[in-house]
C-alpha cells in the first residue's frame, strides 16, 4: 500500500479506495519514454505544436513534452463535457487556444479517451482551422465505451471499464495530484 502526502487530506474511506495503484509511477514513466521516443521521430523536422487538453491532461502532458526531443510551440485548451455529453456530444470550451494553428502539425495530448465525443469534437473543431496535420496521443484509451470512432495514433495504456483516478484524472476535481492512477471504487 502507498503511504504519501498526497492522501493526506483524504478521508479514511477514500485513502483506501485510491491507495492501491492501478499503474505506479514507474510504469507510467517508463511507457512515457517509449512514447515520446516514437513521437519525436515522427516529428523531425515538423511544426510541432502540443496542445493539453485541460483539465485532465495537464500531468500527462507536462511529462510527455519535457521527454520529447524535437522543438515545440504548446498551447491548451481547457473544455469539459456537459452532464448530457453522452448523447448530445456537446463539448463546452472554457478556453480556446491562444495560437493560430493553421499550416502547424498538431498534437492533441489527453488523458482518457472514453466515449471519444470530446476528442471527436476538438478533432472537428481543429480541423477547421486548418492546421498541416493533426494526430492525437491519449494516455489511456477506455475501447469498451466508445461511441465515437476517432482514430488514435499514440496511446500509453489500453484500459478497462472501470473509473480511473489520479494522474491528472479526477473524481469530483479530487484525486488529480496522485502520482499514480487507481481505480476508484466507492462501497455503496
Ligand atoms: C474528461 C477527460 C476527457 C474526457 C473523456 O474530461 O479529461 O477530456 O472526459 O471523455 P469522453 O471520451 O467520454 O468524451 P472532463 O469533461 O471530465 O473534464 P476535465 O478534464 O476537466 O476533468
Amino acid at each position: 500500500m502507498v503511504e504519501s502526502f498526497h492522501l493526506k487530506s483524504l478521508s479514511e474511506e477514500d485513502k483506501l479506495i485510491v491507495s492501491k495503484p492501478f499503474l505506479s509511477t514507474e510504469q507510467i514513466q517508463q511507457r512515457i519514454k517509449e512514447l515520446s521516443a516514437e513521437i519525436s521521430r515522427d516529428y523531425e523536422g515538423k511544426k510541432l505544436l502540443s496542445v493539453g487538453i485541460l483539465r485532465g491532461a495537464f500531468m500527462f502532458f507536462a511529462d510527455l513534452v519535457r521527454s520529447i526531443q524535437v522543438p515545440m510551440e504548446v498551447d491548451f485548451l481547457n473544455v469539459s463535457s456537459y452532464v448530457k455529453a453522452e448523447t448530445s456530444g456537446e463539448i463546452k470550451i472554457h478556453t480556446d487556444l491562444r495560437e493560430n494553428i493553421r499550416g502547424k502539425d498538431i498534437l492533441l495530448i489527453e488523458d482518457i479517451v472514453d466515449t471519444g465525443l470530446t476528442l471527436n469534437y476538438i478533432k472537428n473543431m481543429l480541423l477547421e482551422r486548418q492546421p498541416a496535420s493533426l494526430r492525437i496521443c491519449a494516455f489511456l484509451d477506455k475501447k469498451p465505451r466508445r461511441k465515437a470512432d476517432v482514430a488514435l495514433d499514440y496511446v500509453g495504456f489500453e484500459i478497462p471499464d472501470e473509473y480511473i483516478v489520479g494522474y491528472g484524472l479526477d473524481y469530483d476535481n479530487k484525486f488529480r495530484n496522485l502520482p499514480y492512477i487507481a481505480i476508484f471504487k466507492k462501497s455503496l
